[in-house]
């Protein structure tokens, strides 16, 4: 396709300073990559994380973010200060944030809007649990969770969209490649439908769940994925270092 290829982890609620190591394992194995790199750690770990990848080809991202800018949210980060402390994407709408959090496609668009505002990539999260599946409802959730999270205000280069079929995060289950293809051809023609050949065809579509050293190369030779967004290989360099290279 014609997207940019990024290969992204999401470090989830894991990580100390003491995981910076793999940071900088990660930098040393990639000094030039032809694809981009992203590590979102725990949001503790973002200022310290971005200031020893600042001359690296390694980006940092934020997990989640509020819709506000400011204000009375006890325990929340706002886009801005995500931007501020280095981050330069955020995940939203992934589906435990969804679940844990009770995060509507609403709310997660409203997040979209405030963080693309500010300059961050949006990595917006879709999936469906494996009951929508076996209902034979997988587009029809899909489609509508991606109606309702992105904002109007997408484009090429602000949007990443992950599909994340909830029943394959951490469970070592993987989609067949033609049922993460279907899903893919069917995000890429609502993405081109809604915001025109340019900008729809050019925003990045990542795979993710149990992503692995293993399956890296059969997933990415998939039509219309663009890279993924790793969850558990993503913490250690040894297993994210080899996903990185299967996309290149
Ligand atoms: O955001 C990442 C996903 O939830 C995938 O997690 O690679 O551990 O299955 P996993």
């Amino acid at each position: 396709t014609q997207a940019r290829k990024l290969a992204a982890g999401n470090w989830k609620m894991n990580g100390t300073r003491a995981a910076l190591a793999e940071l900088e394992a990660l930098a040393r194995a990639h000094p030039n990559p032809s694809v981009g790199i992203l590590i979102c750690p725990p949001a503790t770990l973002i200022q310290t994380a971005s200031a020893a990848m600042a001359d690296t080809p390694v980006e940092i991202g934020g997990q989640d973010c509020h819709a506000e800018p400011s204000g009375t949210h006890t325990g929340d980060i706002s886009a801005e200060m995500l931007v501020d402390a280095g981050a330069t994407s955020v995940i939203l709408g992934h589906s435990e944030r969804r679940e844990d959090h009770e995060e509507s496609s609403e709310d997660v668009r409203a997040k979209a809007k405030a963080a693309q505002a500010v300059g961050l990539v949006t990595i917006i999260c879709l999936g469906e649990s494996l009951a929508q599946r076996e209902a034979n409802n997988t587009l029809d959730i899909i489609g509508g969770q991606l109606a309702a999270s992105l904002p109007d205000s997408c484009c090429a280069t602000n949007t990443v969209v992950a599909y994340e079929p909830i029943w394959a995060i951490g469970t070592g289950k993987v989609p067949t490649t033609a049922q993460i293809d279907e899903v893919h051809d069917f995000i890429r023609t609502r993405l081109i439908q809604r915001f025109g050949e340019a900008e729809g065809g050019g925003i990045p579509l990542l795979y993710g769940g149990s992503v692995k050293p293993g399956n890296a190369a059969e997933i990415f030779a998939t039509d219309n994925v663009d890279g993924a967004l790793v969850g558990g290989a993503s913490l250690k360099a040894e297993d994210f270092s080899p996903i990185i290279t299967a996309l290149e």
